[in-house]
């Protein structure tokens, strides 16, 4: 048996909209209400990971710090080793010593064995930035918007993996983890539009046309891509029925669940969790079926 997936997540009682650091970012839209329901689409995220076997940290809320919610920003976690992010916008730099203290603490506790500085200058939005591919065994790392092009080398020389940039287009989706989602069977959904052409020369090169996933523009600004993988499940917001069925004839299981309070804030799924466990070692799948 394998161990269970670990994530973090933070509790959502300071989330607000408060401030617009990108397109999708409202605060005169938003309303008591949502912050309500933004309450209830945590707990059911949270519970739905749980139901998968999934084990959830829940840090606490920090007012003043409304996206703290979304620690795939936090760092970037490979073999227990944590690389902390330094945050593009001054809203969000207050959560640096917060994650820098929870990490502290994950580490006392076992959890990490390894927490790890960014050089001076060099800006990096943590795993919604740099997504590991477990089964190529690279990240790939998304700069422009948020995370800058000098985080790629440190990432490289942190964790001794291959970094694969991928310059990331546009303003509505300005982490790689809105638009770009490697799945477990070798498959990629990625948004087109949200590229340069360079980046999307990239991974048509290395993705073979079998294994591409398109999603469109209403499937990416429904925040789907933005998906957590679990075996052949996909958790993620509230789905078009063209991208169930696409997932669905790959195989794939979605449960969805209503983040719109959070898409507010442009994020869903992947972006309010962050995963602690994963290994460079492929995951010892025939071991894992016996
Ligand atoms: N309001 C947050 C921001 O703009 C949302 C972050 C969502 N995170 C993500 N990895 N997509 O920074």
């Amino acid at each position: 048996m394998t161990a269970p997936a670990r994530f973090l997540m933070t509790d959502p009682a300071a989330f607000d909209v408060s401030y617009r650091i990108n397109p999708w970012m409202d605060p005169g839209a938003w309303t008591a209400e949502h912050r309500a329901a933004a309450l209830a689409a945590s707990g059911e995220l949270r519970a739905a990971l749980q139901a998968l076997g999934a084990h959830v940290e829940t840090i606490e809320a920090v007012r003043g710090l409304p996206d703290l919610v979304f620690p795939a920003n936090a760092a970037v976690v490979l073999d227990g080793r944590v690389l902390l992010a330094r945050f593009r916008h001054p809203e969000r730099q207050g959560e640096e010593t917060v994650f820098r203290a929870v990490f502290a603490r994950l580490k006392a506790r076992g959890v990490v064995s390894e927490v790890i500085d960014l050089p001076d200058g060099v800006l990096q939005e943590g795993a919604g930035d740099a997504i590991w591919d477990a089964g190529r065994g690279w990240f790939w790392a998304g700069f422009g918007p948020r995370s800058n092009r000098a985080s790629l080398g440190v990432i490289r020389k942190v964790f001794g993996r291959e970094v694969v940039g991928l310059e990331l287009a546009s303003e509505r989706f300005y982490h790689l983890d809105t638009c770009f989602c490697p799945l477990v069977g070798g498959e990629v959904l990625y948004h087109p539009d949200a590229f340069t052409p360079d980046a999307l020369a990239t991974i048509r090169a290395r993705i073979a046309e079998a294994d591409r996933i398109e999603a469109t523009a209403e499937e990416a600004a429904a925040f789907c891509v933005n998906a957590v993988n679990l075996g052949q499940t996909l958790v993620m917001a509230r789905a078009p029925a063209t991208l169930r069925a696409k997932l669905e004839a790959r195989g794939y299981r979605l449960v969805e669940i209503d983040l719109a309070p959070f898409i507010r804030s442009g994020g869903a799924a992947y972006c309010m969790t962050l995963r602690l466990d994963r290994t460079s070692d492929p995951r010892p799948a025939i071991l894992a079926a016996e």
